[in-house]
């Protein structure tokens, strides 16, 4: 199975990605044919700064590295390195309707977070994740939850296309690990962990150990002492049993019976504990890897030559479906 996924450079990888979507893409390489893509144009949609925007980019390419993807099983490029991303994006533009953009979530979202810049490309956005995602004739996509309607647009788009100008697309699905695949944030267990919102809110994959056990210790928490999953009534503790749970390996039952009768700060020291050193060897790695740029540079050409192959040979296709003149 072909399998892609893609991941905006901006803002530090967290655990809600990590379990969420990246952890599960270094299992999906071992058996699939797995493209994975640092989403550049994307990150456009919000203000970047120009110095400092391709270190950024490089630097969260290290960090996929760090997490376990490895450039002998799967290929890992930068999406603006990639021309025929946008061609294809334009040419999706023409076969989706408006209020179905109108309509997504991340797009009200961001609206509403960033008032004084809803530029079209906020909108358009999920027209070039399709077009990130059909140029490889994807099949499965690994994602978090948050994504979803993202895919489903996908699915769409190709349908329109395969219906109006013959079949070239697989209709792709969102690939969802069981738990985790919606982290929530630290500080306000109802809203997902996000990159965007306050360094408080998230825990970096990468991040000190004082850091972390500050953050935890100041996570909230919920009325009453019982250490349950309950993610009505108890979101605060809910999301860190599962956080604990993905770490351990323990289910949450384990977990909870692991805690019973024990105060809430014995848990947290024990997750502050679990984090340190299920994320150190993360970080070893990471700093071997920011040491060697030529190195990370050369595979990150591999990836793109891998990538650009299948792009070409895809936009090929589409504009001999579509009627575009060729000489
Ligand atoms: P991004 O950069 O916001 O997130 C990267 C991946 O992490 C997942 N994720 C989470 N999972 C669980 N809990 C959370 N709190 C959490 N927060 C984020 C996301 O679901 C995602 O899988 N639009 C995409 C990037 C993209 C893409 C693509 C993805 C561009 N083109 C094509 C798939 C296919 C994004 O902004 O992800």
């Amino acid at each position: 199975m072909r399998i892609f996924s893609g991941i905006q450079p901006t803002g530090q990888l967290h655990i809600g990605n990590y379990l969420g979507a990246t952890q599960n893409w270094t299992e999906l390489q071992n058996n699939h044919d797995s493209f994975f893509m640092i989403a550049d144009l994307h990150a456009l949609t919000a203000l970047q700064d120009p110095k400092e925007f391709s270190k950024t980019t490089l630097s969260k390419f290290i960090e996929l590295l760090s997490v376990g993807l490895n450039p002998e099983k799967c290929a890992i490029f930068v999406q603006s390195h990639i021309k025929e991303h946008t061609e294809l994006a334009w040419i999706f533009n023409t076969l989706t309707p408006l209020g179905e953009l109108e309509r997504m979530t991340q797009f009200k979202d961001k609206s509403a977070k960033n008032v004084k810049n809803i530029n079209a490309g906020l909108l358009t956005y999920p027209v070039l994740q399709a077009a990130d995602i059909l140029l490889y004739k994807t099949q499965g996509v690994p994602v978090g939850k948050d994504q979803i309607q993202h895919i489903e647009l996908a699915r769409n788009i190709a349908k329109k296309f395969n219906s109006m100008y013959g079949k070239i697309f697989p209709e792709p699905e969102a690939l969802l690990v069981k738990e985790g695949a919606k982290i929530m944030s630290l500080t306000e267990p109802a809203r997902k962990m996000s990159k965007s919102d306050s360094p408080e809110s998230s825990i970096g994959v990468f991040e000190e150990a004082g850091s972390i056990q500050k953050k935890i210790r100041s996570a909230v928490t919920d009325t009453g002492k019982e250490i349950k999953y309950d993610a009505k009534k108890k979101p605060g503790i809910s999301n860190l049993l599962t956080i604990y749970s993905l770490f351990s390996d323990e289910s949450l039952a384990q977990a909870e019976k692991r805690f019973k009768g024990k105060e809430y700060s014995v848990f947290k020291k024990s997750l502050v504990d679990l984090l340190i050193k299920k994320l150190a060897p993360l970080r070893k790695k990471k700093e071997e890897l920011d040491s060697r740029e030529l190195y990370v540079k050369e595979i990150l050409h591999q990836g793109e030559e891998r990538a650009r192959s299948i792009a070409k040979a895809t936009m090929e296709e589409v504009r001999e479906k579509i009627g575009l003149l060729r000489l």
